[in-house]
């Protein structure tokens, strides 16, 4: 089942496809900026609210406790498992 993805501060909302690796690949597709540096998982520049739904992340660095309390996640090692809606 496709996956969609809303942007709520851009009022976009897109379908997941397999030729994204990352949901930052996604946004950039979609014009959503995001501020980006090591595109690794690493540095937490690119971190985003995600308001619901679910992601998978490989590399989770660039959290703090405080950034997972509060639902960050790193759109540059992210997919999406579940719909969901980002901040953005
Ligand atoms: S750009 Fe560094 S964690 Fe995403």
């Amino acid at each position: 089942m496709a996956i969609q993805v809303e942007f709520k501060t851009s009022g976009k909302t897109a379908q997941w496809e397999d030729r994204y690796e990352t949901l930052l690949d996604m946004m950039e597709a979609n014009g959503i900026k995001v501020e980006t540096e090591c595109e690794a998982g690493i540095c937490g520049t690119c971190k985003t609210r995600l308001l619901s739904g679910k992601v998978e992340m490989e590399v989770e660095d660039g959290l703090d406790e405080d950034d997972i309390e509060q639902n960050m996640i790193l759109p540059c090692v992210a997919t999406p498992v579940t719909d969901i809606v980002l901040e953005v």
